[in-house]
């Protein structure tokens, strides 16, 4: 195996090549305005900073400054004038020297490109080389950051659209945290609602203990879906199964008797609670076997029943401020006048809402853990919730706090519509993730060398990798077809392309007998003569830059988007050049490049959640 080696404690940071440009465009822009040239007040320049981006293409350099286009007018000038007084100033300023080419004239309209100077890029590479960090810089200002995700309605099965909170709320709880920020993830179950009166109705009618006995979670699975289809009463369902329309007719009440068992619940009456008690284990176990096949942990699982004892307290306190008030018997937040509906917080019949639990848990998260953003990794469907419940939050006095609602799309079949099995049931996700291990094994199957237990190790790897990159590679917030064959290909921006590339990277190592620890000890000179492996170790050093992109949107895809420019690169720099046989000092770059490459797409993937192979 050829994993992460213990190594030299990583280097000072200096930040990433994007940080250094931006600080040496600030002290243009504070040059400009202490000049007289034109007035930039120092609020105005992060705004102008976030226009010092990568260029598109390298013929114009590596990087480029876009702001003179903006900024013309205020100042008077020609865009591509005042560009020429920006770049002269950035020349100037402090630091810019050490790390860049002294920047040529604007071209176009006034686009101020920087190319990073090649001795400053190879002690780049090299400081990266021998840094665990792989030369990521740590945040100057970390913040505490909840990140409330995958939380399931329990006693119901998990399905496909579970698959997107929780893969997309881990990988952005594990590049947070490598980022330096203080995470916290917290599982916000949904452990009380009305599937509790569902199952609590159906088992008293139709459970049966000895199947409970052997697998729980299929039994009350099955009493489940058998007590919504009494309780829905939908007409077709009811005709496709003669057993199940005989039961309708017997329990022609079933959708409000299961209604007043889980007001029952709520109440606390005794009986119901024991079962809810009963069941409670069986319903995380299930979960359970779940988050440990797609590797994922939470720090904290405090679902809604967590709650119940603080809701009276807050729809008072609510009420107290003059924030909520009664209209026909419930109880709201009246957030957008009279007229509008308002934000309920307490039916008439006394029963508490989702939204009371939320601002409950907000509650509780300021006070017990005292975040700076609050991340909710939700579907889009609940926006209009999560609007009014930052509002609601806001004017009872959570302030200066970030809530973020990170939504996402909808998983859709080929035909365009919701994800659901040939028979129109949704999919239950563990039987889409062993799908997934089944098709992967026949595209691993080609390796002969590989005993049996491996390849099953390496298809459980290829498989789920395969199911989660194919959602993180989307923008989140569209919604995307599921697709088992494309997320499998060996080629295109898939998991199983990025494991390959690993593979093969780390073979040439292998290949070449290197060992990786001494490699790094002997820190042989970066040397970036040809353009393609310049272009590698570029591409290799925005790790950085684009772990604070992904920061900014919440977004996984630009990290995804990136690892597949990163292998693009390396394929490029590989098939161009001789590596284990080209003569020293290349010889010794170039295998520096191998392991860095190797380790960023395994550093990389392994912050989305995804396991690497050593051969595949
Ligand atoms: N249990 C909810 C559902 O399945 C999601 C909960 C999201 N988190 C929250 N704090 N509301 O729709």
């Amino acid at each position: 195996m050829v994993g992460d080696t213990p190594m030299a404690p990583a280097p000072a940071s200096v930040g990433t090549f994007r940080d250094r440009l931006r600080q040496s465009f600030a002290a243009a822009f504070r040059s400009l305005d202490a000049d007289g040239v034109v007035p930039i007040a120092a609020a105005e320049i992060p705004a102008l900073l976030e226009q010092v981006r990568e260029t598109a293409d390298a013929k114009f350099g590596d990087y480029s400054g876009t702001m003179a286009m903006g900024l013309a007018k205020k100042a008077g000038k020609k865009p591509r004038e005042l560009a020429v007084e920006i770049a002269r100033r950035l020349s100037a300023a402090a630091g810019f020297a050490d790390t860049f080419s002294p920047p040529g004239d604007p071209v176009g309209p006034g686009f101020i490109n920087v190319r990073v100077d090649d001795a400053a890029l190879a002690a780049a590479v090299s400081a990266a080389f021998c840094d665990e960090r792989l030369g990521v810089p740590v945040v100057a200002d970390p913040d505490t950051i909840v990140i409330d995700f995958s939380s399931p309605n329990v006693a119901k099965p998990m399905h496909v659209g579970h698959i997107r909170s929780t893969v997309i709320g881990d990988a952005l709880a594990r590049i947070l945290a490598f980022r330096g920020h203080r995470t916290i993830t917290d599982n916000h179950l949904g452990d009380w609602g009305t599937q509790f009166g569902m199952i609590i109705w159906g088992w008293r009618r139709f459970g049966d203990e000895a199947a409970f006995a052997s697998d729980p979670t299929a039994e009350l699975g099955r009493i489940y879906r058998l007590v919504r289809k009494l309780a829905d009463g939908k007409p077709e369902e009811l005709a496709a199964d003669p057993a199940v329309a005989e039961l309708a007719a017997r329990h022609p009440d079933a959708g409000r008797e299961v209604l007043l068992e889980t007001a029952r619940l709520h109440e606390g009456d005794a009986d119901n609670r024991a079962l809810w008690e009963r069941f409670m284990p069986a319903c995380l176990a299930d979960i359970e076997k779940l988050y440990r096949r797609l590797d994922v942990r939470f720090d904290h699982t405090l679902g809604e029943s967590f709650f119940q004892p603080f809701l009276a307290a807050v729809v008072a306190d609510l009420e107290r401020q003059g924030l909520a008030r009664q209209s026909r018997g419930a109880t709201g937040v009246f957030l957008d006048g009279d007229d509008k509906p308002p934000f309920l917080i307490r039916k008439a019949d006394g029963a508490f809402l989702y939204a009371t639990t939320d601002l409950a848990t907000i509650r509780w998260r300021v006070e017990h853990w005292q975040p700076d953003r609050i991340l909710y990794v939700v579907d889009h469907r609940q926006g209009q919730h999560f609007e009014q419940l930052f509002e609601t939050a806001n004017r009872w006095g959570v302030e200066g706090i970030d809530l973020v609602h990170v939504a996402f799309g909808t998983v859709l079949g080929d035909d365009g519509k919701p994800f659901k099995t040939r028979a129109g049931d949704t999919v239950g996700l563990e039987s889409l993730l062993d799908e997934g291990v089944e098709r992967a094994l026949a595209v691993v199957a080609g390796d002969e060398g590989m005993a049996a237990d491996e390849r099953q190790t390496v298809a459980e790897t290829v498989g789920i990798g395969a199911i989660k990159y194919a959602d993180l590679c989307q923008n989140r917030t569209t919604d995307y077809v599921f697709s088992y064959d494309k997320m499998l290909q060996l080629t295109g921006n898939t998991a199983a392309y990025m494991q390959y590339a690993v593979a093969r990277v780390e073979g040439v190592l292998e290949k070449g007998g290197i060992d990786r620890v001494s490699l790094r000890r002997s820190a042989p000179a970066i040397v970036l003569a040809d353009p393609k492996e310049r272009a590698l170790a570029l591409e290799l050093m925005r790790f950085g830059e684009v772990l604070e992109d992904v920061e900014a949107d919440y977004r996984p895809n630009v990290l995804t988007a990136w690892l597949f420019d990163v292998a693009g690169c390396y394929s490029a720099f590989y098939d161009a050049l001789p590596i284990l046989k080209a003569a020293e000092p290349e010889r010794s770059s170039r295998l520096a490049l191998c392991d860095l490459t190797g380790r960023v797409l395994r550093k990389g993937l392994e912050l989305l959640g995804i396991g690497t192979v050593r051969k595949m």
